[in-house]
């Protein structure tokens, strides 16, 4: 019996070598193409990573480079997704956004990964979708057939004794510094460009300004007042800079908000004029299927943790920060109130109180820990010493990239160096 991850990547085995496989078939192929494949993904990461003059729109027509694609960068590309879709349902009004009819607009699907991401998201996550309206735009007409022939199985793969949303797709062979011309119907409920943003305009001196247009001129036509833009992005420090330069350069000329990953709106500090060294990128643990992990090993990469940078923008003004708030307060509910806690205070932050994101891993040092928190007020360096660890902190030692958190009494000794001092409350939001 295959468990989930394998039974979704014999899907993918399937649509490669175009027949139905039983378990034995699937496992048998799997083991025989494995050295193949691995040597696609090493040529894939290699071009992605070291060899980025080699990134064309057409490096997926190579039929090596195409297999490695969907046997290892989908999976992981597809789980990433599902992790910002749930910190948007993490919101106080999040099961509003996934109402009863959605559409969804993927931007350079490939082979339908965003697609794949969020229909498995809804099959993961009890929500009141009814109807999932998809249209999927890529330059290359073998990724569409693709998209199209994945979205169809996987609805025959979903769990079929579940109420899962009626789901259509629609492709369109488009190139996207021309335009993007779509049958005039409902705006968008989400508009997602996945890991293509950083393959347009490359030979460009101003292609931040060029992504900034063509992304612009999609989210002003197409994106619902009440929706979703997400530009998902290589966790490199390259295309992660690059984005943050896209972020900054949208919201200076639009009126979107961030949604997340920062708790702000404001410049991002990370790509500050001064600043030309830092980025910003989210990595979150996970355990890959088996096959992945025999990959890994032949291509000396270690996947226990998948990296990628990203930013989800709306109109509506909301933020992660809300969400942050609304979920520690759920979790106070069910816990039982701390005395401390006033319910209200949590939801609209207590007086005083300031809310970061946690934007680095912990640096462990003698006597002290460290991470860097970025909110309203910048990005810095935080420091607890040993000596300081109290119950209103202890927080500080389960703190993790990526995490929401909320402080009062931070103490800041100069611009880049800030103390959680005994007195500090520190609390985990999400
Ligand atoms: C790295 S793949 C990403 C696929 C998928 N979105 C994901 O996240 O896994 C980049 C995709 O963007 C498409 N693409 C690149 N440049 C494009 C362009 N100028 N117009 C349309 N699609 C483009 C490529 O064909 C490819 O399918």
């Amino acid at each position: 019996m295959l468990d989930r991850s394998d039974s979704f990547l014999k899907l993918l085995f399937e649509c490669i070598y175009g027949k139905t496989l039983s378990s034995d078939t699937f496992y048998s192929l799997a083991q025989s193409k494995l050295s193949e494949i691995a040597r696609g993904v090493a040529e894939l990461s290699d071009i992605y990573t070291r060899r980025r003059q080699c990134v064309s729109k057409s490096l997926l027509n190579d039929p090596l480079l195409r297999r490695a694609y969907l046997i290892y960068f989908f999976p992981c590309n597809l789980f990433k997704l599902k992790i910002i879709l749930k910190e948007i349902l993490a919101h106080p009004k999040g099961s509003r956004f996934l109402k009863r009819e959605l559409r969804l607009l993927d931007v350079g699907c490939g082979p339908g990964t965003q697609l794949l991401g969020f229909l498995d998201f809804l099959a993961e996550e009890p929500l009141a979708t009814g109807w999932l309206d998809c249209v999927a735009v890529d330059s290359l007409r073998a990724n569409l057939q693709d998209a199209q022939h994945l979205f169809e199985q996987y609805l025959r793969w979903v769990d079929p004794s579940r109420d899962f949303p009626k789901c259509t797709l629609q492709t369109y062979l488009a190139e996207l510094s021309q335009g993007l011309l779509l049958e005039p119907k409902r705006k968008f409920d989400f508009i997602i460009f996945g890991n293509v943003l950083n393959e347009l305009f490359l030979e460009t001196e101003n292609r931040i300004e060029q992504r900034c247009e063509v992304v612009s001129a999609i989210w002003k036509q197409w994106l619902a007042p009440e929706g979703f833009l997400i530009l998902i992005e290589p966790a490199l420090k390259e295309t992660s800079r690059e984005l943050l330069l896209l972020r900054d350069l949208l919201l200076e000329k639009s009126d979107l908000k961030i949604y997340s990953p920062c708790v702000h709106s404001l410049r991002c500090p990370a790509v500050a004029r001064e600043n030309l060294s830092d980025w910003c990128h989210e990595d979150r643990a996970w355990s890959p299927p088996s096959l992945i992990q025999k990959i890994d090993s032949l291509v000396g990469n270690r996947k226990s943790s998948l990296k990628y940078s990203y930013a989800v923008f709306n109109r509506m003004g909301l933020s992660v920060r809300e969400a942050g708030l609304w979920q520690s307060q759920k979790m106070a509910f069910r816990g039982g109130y701390d005395q401390s806690d006033n319910p209200a205070d949590l939801l609209t932050g207590q007086r005083g109180s300031q809310i970061w994101r946690v934007v680095s891993e912990k640096i462990e040092e003698k006597g002290k820990s460290s991470v860097y928190f970025c909110g309203s007020e910048g990005r810095a360096k935080v420091t607890r010493l040993k000596k300081h660890t109290s119950s209103r902190n202890e927080d500080f030692k389960r703190l993790d990239r990526g995490q929401v958190v909320t402080t009062t009494g931070l103490k800041k000794k100069n611009s880049k160096d800030w103390r959680v001092e005994s007195e500090t409350q520190l609390k985990g939001l999400m």
